[in-house]
């Protein structure tokens, strides 16, 4: 019997995911590019035990560690990605796992980037295997959830659609002390999941043209980041966070993520940035919106957030050196 825990970050992505060439494998139909977070993230400890023939058994972990079997809605896509990475190992046996998420569950921030990318990697290192940050990146994707792909790395990572589709580090987090202030502003799920949307895209009439300018947005977002360039990269953030949702509002059947504490948490950006702060937000398939900013500005961004009516959490993250298996089990 082995056991191994590794807790993984969620990340933030600067220039999206949005669209896919093969749903089931997640391969993106364009590049990304993402900062890993510190804070949000996702413990998983997983037990092996060899040549066992019992189905898996899948626990949630609550706030306080209890134990509880999960949902099957829950289960269903974590026996998928077991059974993955069983069949890659060429092992066999029966898989123990139980997790938990840093976050407030409640929070409506996604988690299937840090849940993948933990379960991923704590099923290779209960297996004893050691593959290369590449291949932990493919086998993450393969999960399904595209941006779990660039959780097995820190700092900044972008997923290129080269030939293996893996994510790759573009500086460790050492490189700029970036900040993202998550306000809150909905804390029930959202309604289409991503894995629909992805599908949905390419009906938009501007999908097309968003194809074409993405080369140029992701290698002016890598410069601003080798040059720290905040006045440059924070425009490009904005701009992503919206055209993502310009292409679900005009998607078939459309696709409406945000909600009026949404555009009111735009609105107090553009008034920050008016007041001489360095903030510019960015949106996930969800309402909640990331201000992202240097760590200079954090403190008076987070006040000014935290002062909104909508606002019903704010969520102080940063940039992070990535997983980790430096944690306590689970059990
Ligand atoms: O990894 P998925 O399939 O949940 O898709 C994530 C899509 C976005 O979060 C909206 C964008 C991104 O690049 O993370």
């Amino acid at each position: 019997m082995a056991k191994a825990t590794v807790e993984a970050p969620s990340n933030i992505a600067f220039v999206k995911y949005w669209g896919v060439k093969d749903i089931d494998q997640a391969i993106p139909q364009a590049p990304s590019l993402s900062m890993t977070l510190q804070k949000c993230a996702s413990r998983t400890t997983v037990e092996f035990t060899k040549g066992a023939t019992e189905p898996d058994t899948v626990l949630k972990a609550s706030p306080d560690g209890t134990l509880a079997p999960a949902s099957t809605a829950f289960a269903d896509p974590v026996r998928a990605q077991l059974d993955r990475i069983r069949t890659w190992s060429g092992r066999s046996g029966t898989f123990r796992v139980a997790t938990q998420n840093s976050f407030p569950a409640a929070a409506g921030l996604g988690s299937s980037a840090s849940g993948f990318a933990a379960l991923t990697l704590a099923t290779l290192r209960a297996l004893d295997a050691n593959p290369s940050g590449e291949e932990r990146s493919v086998l993450a994707r393969r999960s399904g959830s595209g941006s779990a792909a660039r959780s097995v790395f820190g700092g900044y990572v972008t997923w290129p659609h080269g030939d293996n589709h893996a994510a790759e580090q573009i500086e460790p987090h050492t490189h700029w002390d970036l900040r993202d202030v998550i306000a809150v502003v909905e804390t029930t799920p959202k309604k289409v999941p991503s894995r629909e949307g992805h599908q949905r895209a390419p009906s938009s009439p501007f999908y097309e043209q968003r194809l074409l300018h993405l080369d140029d947005r992701m290698e002016a977002a890598r410069e601003s980041i080798a040059a720290r360039d905040f006045d440059r990269l924070g425009p490009i953030i904005e701009t992503e966070g919206i055209e993502l949702h310009l292409i679900t509002m005009s998607s078939t059947p459309p696709i409406y993520y945000w909600s009026p504490g949404t555009i009111a948490v735009l609105e107090v950006v553009r008034d920050m940035r008016a007041d001489g702060l360095s903030a510019y937000a960015t949106m996930d398939a969800g309402a909640n919106v990331h201000v992202i900013c240097p760590a200079d500005d954090e403190p008076q961004v987070a006040a000014r957030l935290d002062a909104l009516d909508a606002v019903h959490l704010v969520i102080r993250d940063g940039i992070g050196p990535g997983p980790t298996s430096d944690v306590e089990p689970l059990f």
